[in-house]
């Protein structure tokens, strides 16, 4: 069932950037320092991903992806002030960020069915709390109304860069392309959002910066 956001006591700070530039980093140190829950909706996507490459599907196949959506349950809580996920009981772990899942995750992103289930499981967490989620479209579609949102860039080399530190293969720049040219929910600056460009900020930094931005918006801390 689709949650009403402007029906809950809860609120939600809203993160999105493209890929590798520090969004779950901001999103963790900023849940926790503030008493929130931090989401990880790309963690949503790339369950499906992984659950579709497990099944043999090819992640090209819209019909086949939305069949399967239709026969899984997809279960969203949290650990801490960590979101978890489990597709048919079973948490997928750090295989969610394996090469196979990069490779295939934007396709499956594009996919409007995929989406609209996913956005109300996302938008279903402010029934219990108020959150951060960090993501592509959280400030553009799944809170639109929020005051909160901000918008995580850094430049391609540093982003690359941080990528490869992690020991993890992921075509960064052509994930970005595929995420900001869909049809359906591109990755864009969110109406309302500030941009925080982390180049050349420290971790510690970049969450004063955030902190910053979010009084400015409007956050009583
Ligand atoms: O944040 P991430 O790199 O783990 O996200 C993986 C992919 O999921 C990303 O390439 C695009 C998709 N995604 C999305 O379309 N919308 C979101 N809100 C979050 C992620």
């Amino acid at each position: 069932m689709t949650q009403d956001p402007s029906s809950t006591p809860h609120f939600a700070i809203a993160i999105d950037g493209p890929a590798a530039s520090g969004k779950s980093t901001l999103a963790r140190l900023l849940a926790s320092r503030l008493g929130l829950i931090m989401v990880n909706s790309g963690a949503m996507y790339r369950a499906i991903t992984w659950k579709i490459l497990r099944e043999n599907i090819d992640s090209h196949d819209a019909p086949a992806v939305i069949e399967l959506l239709g026969r899984i349950e997809i279960r969203c809580g949290h650990d801490g002030i960590l979101s978890t996920i489990t597709i048919d009981g079973i948490d997928p772990g750090d295989e969610l960020r394996g090469p196979d899942v990069n490779a295939n995750v934007s396709a499956i992103s594009a996919i409007p069915q995929v989406r609209n289930k996913l956005i109300d499981l996302q938008r279903g967490y402010l029934e219990h709390s108020s959150i951060v989620m960090e993501g592509r479209d959280i400030g553009s579609v799944v809170f639109p109304d929020t005051p909160f949102k901000i918008y995580v860039d850094a430049d391609e080399e540093v982003r690359a860069a941080r990528r490869g530190d992690e020991g993890l293969v992921d075509s960064i720049a052509k994930r970005d392309a595929a995420d900001s040219k869909r049809a359906t929910a591109p990755l864009i600056v969110a109406e309302g959002a500030t941009v925080l460009d982390n180049s050349h900020l420290g971790i510690e930094e970049g969450v004063q910066a955030a902190i910053e931005i979010l009084t400015r918006q409007g956050l009583k801390l």
